[in-house]
């Protein structure tokens, strides 16, 4: 008699998923794919290196077992973004692409709206025609403005935009909740995020500004590192506990997991509306005297450093309610903010050997 042959069935999991990246080959993104992957997500990275640099994906490679797949193109080109889709199944997205400079977003407005509107249309034309149906945004503490009481949850007003790059967020938060109302089999998540600083353990990844940073920490370490004279710490006479302004600085490391925490909710069919927001900060407000002090600490150097004039569109002090992403999403983040700057002098050190 034959012996019958059954075949086991290959139970697809959520894991198996092939995850598009955009602006993967940036700061968050990078951090982002390695999570997704140490996770066991597939992942295609797209990003067009306008802010970030080839040797990003090598050493994503080089942290990561999996393969990373890369393509380098311009989202904005709907022609290249649309044969993208059509050769490429994509089971979801995480969209992080975009110009993402308030100053100089005010000088340039139109570069601003164009690159961030048009790409994100393209991609939402593509999910429409393709029937995908999860996509995770990066949206911005910057929507809440100056807000009126803190922390913020989910409900504050979201105030009226201070620069064209914080308007881009607020108008793609709306067209996503308009898609959503239109469109019940998508689900979105769009993520605010605060203060993102540090870099990844490995110090392989991190954030690599161009030109003058014009960001605290990234501004700090390239003074220690003797690429800048001396930090200019804006404004000592705010409201607040030393005079400096508050903000919610949080591990990249952290928010990254946020993403593949967003990404497993939507995948497991958790999500309780199919739009949904969370913030992601750790829920604790630092000023500048104490991220130079935690600096101090973790190099054991002196911080060169001055008081000067406020800059001009700084907010007192912000940091996030995180009771709906540690409730609902189950995410809280976990490293200290002494870990985060450690890691980020780590990753400053780092690229200075490699430069030698
Ligand atoms: P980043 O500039 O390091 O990364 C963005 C990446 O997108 C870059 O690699 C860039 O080359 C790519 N890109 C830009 N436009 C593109 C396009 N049209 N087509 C293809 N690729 C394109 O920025 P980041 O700090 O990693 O920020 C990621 C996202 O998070 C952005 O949307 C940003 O607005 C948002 N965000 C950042 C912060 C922050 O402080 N870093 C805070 C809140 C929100
Ligand atoms: C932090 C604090 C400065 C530089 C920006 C965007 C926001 C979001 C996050 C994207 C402030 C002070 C800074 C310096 C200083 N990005 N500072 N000297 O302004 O909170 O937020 O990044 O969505 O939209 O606006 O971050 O790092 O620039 O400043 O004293 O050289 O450090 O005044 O108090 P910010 P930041």
């Amino acid at each position: 008699m034959k012996k019958k042959i059954t075949f086991a069935k290959h139970k697809k999991t959520s894991r198996n998923k092939m995850i598009l990246v955009t602006g993967g080959a940036g700061y968050i993104g990078s951090h982002t794919v390695v999570e997704l992957q140490e996770q066991g997500y597939d992942v295609i990275i797209v990003d067009d290196l306008s802010n970030s640099q080839i040797n990003v994906i090598d050493n994503i490679r080089k942290i990561t077992t999996k393969k990373t797949r890369f393509e380098q193109f311009n989202l904005a080109d709907n022609t290249r973004t649309t044969k993208f889709f059509a050769e490429n199944p994509i089971d979801a997205i995480i969209h992080f692409a975009a110009h993402k400079y308030v100053g100089e977003s005010v000088k340039e407005p139109l570069r601003y709206y164009y690159n961030n509107f048009v790409s994100t249309l393209n991609i939402l034309q593509a999910i429409e025609k393709h029937d995908i149906r999860h996509f995770v945004f990066s949206s911005s503490c910057t929507v809440y403005g100056q807000a009126d009481s803190l922390p913020v949850t989910e409900q504050s007003p979201v105030k009226p935009a201070e620069c064209p790059y914080g308007n881009t967020k607020q108008v793609i938060e709306e067209i996503l909740q308009d898609i959503c109302l239109a469109v019940a089999q998508l689900q979105v998540i769009s993520l605010r995020y605060f203060n993102p600083i540090g870099a990844h353990a490995s110090a392989l990844i991190g954030e690599l500004p161009v030109g003058v940073p014009q960001n605290l920490v990234p501004y700090i370490t390239q003074t220690a590192i003797g690429k800048r004279d001396c930090l200019q710490v804006f404004g000592n006479d705010y409201n607040t506990t030393d005079g400096t302004c508050l903000r919610d600085y949080i591990h990249v490391v952290d928010l990254a997991k946020a993403h593949v925490v967003a990404l497993d909710r939507m995948l497991n069919k958790k999500m309780k509306k199919n739009y949904e927001v969370f913030n992601i900060g750790t829920g604790k407000p630092s000023s500048v005297l104490e991220i130079i002090q935690s600096f101090e600490k973790a190099s054991q150097m002196p911080l060169p450093y001055k008081f000067v004039e406020r800059r001009k569109g700084d907010i007192e002090k912000i940091w996030a309610d995180t009771t709906c992403a540690n409730t609902v999403l189950g995410w809280k983040a976990e490293k200290t903010l002494d870990d985060m700057i450690r890691s980020a002098w780590n990753w400053e050190k780092a690229l200075k050997e490699n430069n030698k």
